[in-house]
């Protein structure tokens, strides 16, 4: 058995990237997929257990939460547990979010960070072409983060005020009028986009 595992969701390999980084620095390490599982048994014994993941509309995805919710922990109590998400710049309350999930799950969250990478946010905007310079910042962004988690290091989560949430849950809501209408621009161009295939026209799926 690997003394360190990693659970994954990531859309378009941001925090793919992440993961195995992080996994291949600390060795001994199972990368399991948040997506593609929707329940994991989790053994005993592990030194460390990361969350890496995206933030979408400055929370953590459902399929995140789902999986974390269903996760039995009990069996890892004295762990080292951290959790990254990739954003395209604002993360909003996900890390807390997770801090308060693990909090009822009976567990702390020692170590949790943002990394802003090249974001895949498409349905607002296209592409843009930065992404050489963009991503030699989360590089250099990234090398803390790492030693942090090798480290062991505690930190505090911060989140952010209860308007802006207000205003994060108002776009949640408009982007899922414009995924699931089959007339909506955003909405044909996202699902026809969507590599990870979690978007379907007509319904909303993340
Ligand atoms: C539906 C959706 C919502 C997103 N919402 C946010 C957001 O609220 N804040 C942010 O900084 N980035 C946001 N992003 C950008 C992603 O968090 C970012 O590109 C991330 O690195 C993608 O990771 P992945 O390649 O592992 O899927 C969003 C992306 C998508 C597809």
């Amino acid at each position: 058995m690997n003394k360190n595992i990693i659970f994954v969701f990531s859309g378009t390999g941001n925090s793919l990237k992440v993961a195995k980084d992080i996994a291949a620095a600390l060795g001994d390490c199972d990368i399991i997929s948040m997506g593609r599982e929707t329940r994991y048994y989790l053994i005993g014994g592990y030194e460390t257990i990361g969350f890496v993941f995206p933030t979408y509309y400055r929370g953590e995805p459902i399929k995140v939460r789902e999986f974390i919710t269903r996760l039995n922990l009990q069996r890892n109590k004295n762990a080292y547990y951290y959790a990254v998400t990739t954003t395209g710049r604002y993360e909003g309350n996900t890390l807390r979010h997770i801090k308060k999930l693990l909090k009822r799950k009976g567990t702390t969250l020692h170590y949790a960070k943002a990394l802003d990478m090249f974001s895949n946010y498409v349905i607002a905007y296209d592409m843009r072409d930065t992404v050489e310079e963009e991503t030699k910042k989360s590089e250099i962004d990234f090398a803390p983060l790492l030693q942090a988690i090798k480290n062991r290091e505690i930190n505090q989560v911060r989140g952010i005020k209860p308007l802006v949430v207000g205003v994060n849950y108002f776009c949640r809501l408009t982007t899922i009028i414009f995924a699931g209408s089959p007339l909506s621009f955003f909405g044909r161009s996202c699902c026809r986009d969507c590599v990870a295939g979690l978007l379907r026209c007509g319904s909303w799926a993340h």
